[in-house]
C-alpha cells in the first residue's frame, strides 16, 4: 500500500497545503523547523486517528484556529482508499473513510496502514514497559479491531476494578469482585492471546532485520514475561485464579498488580540486556529493527506492506546502517524526514525528494 495524497489544513504549521507521494522512497527534505515531522505525523493521524506524538488532537491544530483536517489517499490492493479526519478544541472528530461518515473512531483502523519511527521511539528499548505495550497496542488495534475494542473494554473494566479496590467496605468488594474479573479477564484472554501470537510472529523477523543492519554483528532476542499461555479461554482461567489468590496483595496496593496493563518485552542483543547494555546507536538499531519486522506483519496479516515512516533516523546511524537501512526498505513505501540528503548512501536509488519550507512542500528537482 503506499500513500499518493495527503492534504492538511490547519494541521501544526501547515495552513492549507497538498503533498503528492511516489510509492518506494520519498524524502521530506529542508532545513529544522519547517515541517517535515509534521507532514509525517499527519500520515500515522490519518491511519489511527491520533497523534504518535501528542497525547491531546488540540496541539496539532495550527495555533490560534478552532478545527484541523487531514485527509489523504492511498492505493491498496484494493484500489484506492480516502479517509478523512476532521477534529476541533473540543475533542470533537469527525471521520470519513471512502466520502462515508463512520460513527467509531475505532472505524478508522485498518484502511490505510502505516508504521511509525521518530527518535521519540527509542523510547521503547529505552524506557518504561508502558512504552513496549504502547508499541504492541498500536500495532495490533491496526492489525485487529477486535484487539482495539478489547483493549478498550479491559482498561474499562480494569480502572473500575481499581476504584472498587479502595472501596472501604470489604465484603462488597469480595461480593462484587468476581463479577467485575469475570469480564476483565475475558478480555485479558484476548489481549494476552493476540500479544503472544504477535510476539513469537515478531521475535525471528526482528532478529533477521537487527542482524542486517548490524552487518551481521548483532543477535538481537525477544523475551516476553506475561506468564500466560495457551488459548483465550486458558489465559482467561489462569488470570482469574491468579486474581483470586492475589486479592490481597491488590487491597494492599490499592490496584489490580497482574494482567496485560503490566506485561514487558526484554531485548537481548549478544546475550546482554540492550536496555541496560546496549549503545545508543544498538538501541536504535533494535527498535528500527521491531519496526521493520513489524512491517512484515502486516504484510502476513493483509497481503500488502503498510506505509513506512522513517523520521530523523538517518542522521543518527553511521553509514553502514544507513546503506543497509535504505536496502532494507526497497519493496514498500517509506517516508524519510531528513535535513539533508547523503548522496553517497543513495547512490544508485531512486527516490522522490520533497522540499519543506515553512509549511510549504515543492517537489523537487534531484
Ligand atoms: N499547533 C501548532 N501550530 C503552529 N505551529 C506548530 C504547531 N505545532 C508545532 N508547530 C511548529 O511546527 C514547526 C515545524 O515542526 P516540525 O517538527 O515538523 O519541524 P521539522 O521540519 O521536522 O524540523 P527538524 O529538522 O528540527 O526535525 C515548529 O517550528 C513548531 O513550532
Ligand atoms: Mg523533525
Amino acid at each position: 500500500m503506499f500513500i499518493k495524497s495527503l492534504s492538511l489544513k490547519n494541521f501544526r504549521n501547515y495552513t492549507e497545503e497538498n503533498i503528492t507521494f511516489l510509492d518506494g522512497v520519498n524524502i521530506l527534505t529542508g532545513q529544522n523547523a519547517q515541517g517535515k515531522t509534521n507532514a509525517a505525523e499527519a500520515i500515522f493521524f490519518l491511519c489511527t486517528g491520533y497523534s504518535p506524538r501528542a497525547n491531546k488532537d488540540k496541539l496539532v491544530i495550527k495555533n490560534g484556529q478552532d478545527s484541523a483536517e487531514i485527509s489523504g489517499v492511498a492505493s491498496s490492493l484494493y484500489g484506492d482508499v480516502s479517509v478523512k479526519v476532521n477534529f476541533n478544541k473540543n475533542d470533537k472528530k469527525t471521520i470519513h473513510v471512502n466520502g462515508i461518515q463512520v460513527l467509531k473512531i475505532g472505524e478508522i483502523l485498518g484502511n490505510i496502514n502505516s508504521v511509525f519511527f521518530n527518535p521519540a521511539e527509542l523510547k521503547l528499548v529505552q524506557e518504561s514497559p508502558e512504552d513496549r505495550r504502547r508499541f504492541l497496542n498500536i500495532s495490533l488495534s491496526q492489525q485487529s479491531k477486535s484487539y482495539f475494542y478489547a483493549l478498550q473494554r479491559y482498561n474499562k473494566i480494569l480502572s473500575q476494578r481499581n476504584t472498587l479496590l479502595k472501596d472501604p467496605n470489604i465484603s462488597i468488594i469480595r461480593e462484587t469482585l468476581p463479577i467485575w474479573d469475570e469480564q476483565l479477564c475475558k478480555q485479558a484472554g484476548k489481549i494476552i492471546r493476540a500479544r503472544n501470537e504477535f510476539l513469537t510472529k515478531i521475535a525471528p523477523i526482528a532478529k533477521e532485520k537487527h542482524l542486517l543492519l548490524s552487518d551481521g554483528k548483532e543477535v538481537l532476542d525477544l523475551k516476553t514475561e506475561s506468564g500466560y499461555y495457551g488459548t483465550e479461554e486458558e489465559i482467561a482461567y489462569a488470570l482469574f485464579e491468579d486474581l483470586k489468590t492475589g486479592l490481597d496483595r491488590d487491597l494492599r496496593l490499592g490496584f489490580t498488580g497482574i494482567g496485560p496493563h503490566r506485561d514487558d518485552i526484554k531485548f537481548i542483543l549478544n546475550g546482554d540486556d540492550v536496555r541496560v547494555y546496549g549503545s545508543q546507536g544498538q538501541q536504535r538499531t533494535v527498535a528500527l529493527s521491531l519496526k521493520l519486522a513489524e512491517t512484515e506483519t502486516f504484510f502476513a496479516r493483509f497481503g500488502e506492506y503498510p506505509i513506512l515512516i522513517l523520521d530523523d533516523v538517518l542522521s543518527e546511524l553511521d553509514k553502514t546502517r544507513q546503506r543497509k537501512l535504505i536496502g532494507a526498505v526497497e519493496h514498500l513505501q517509506t517516508i524519510f524526514t531528513a535535513t539533508n540528503i547523503d548522496r553517497t548512501v543513495f547512490k544508485g536509488r531512486a527516490y522522490n525528494k520533497l522540499t519543506v519550507t515553512a509549511g510549504k512542500v515543492k517537489q523537487a528537482n534531484k
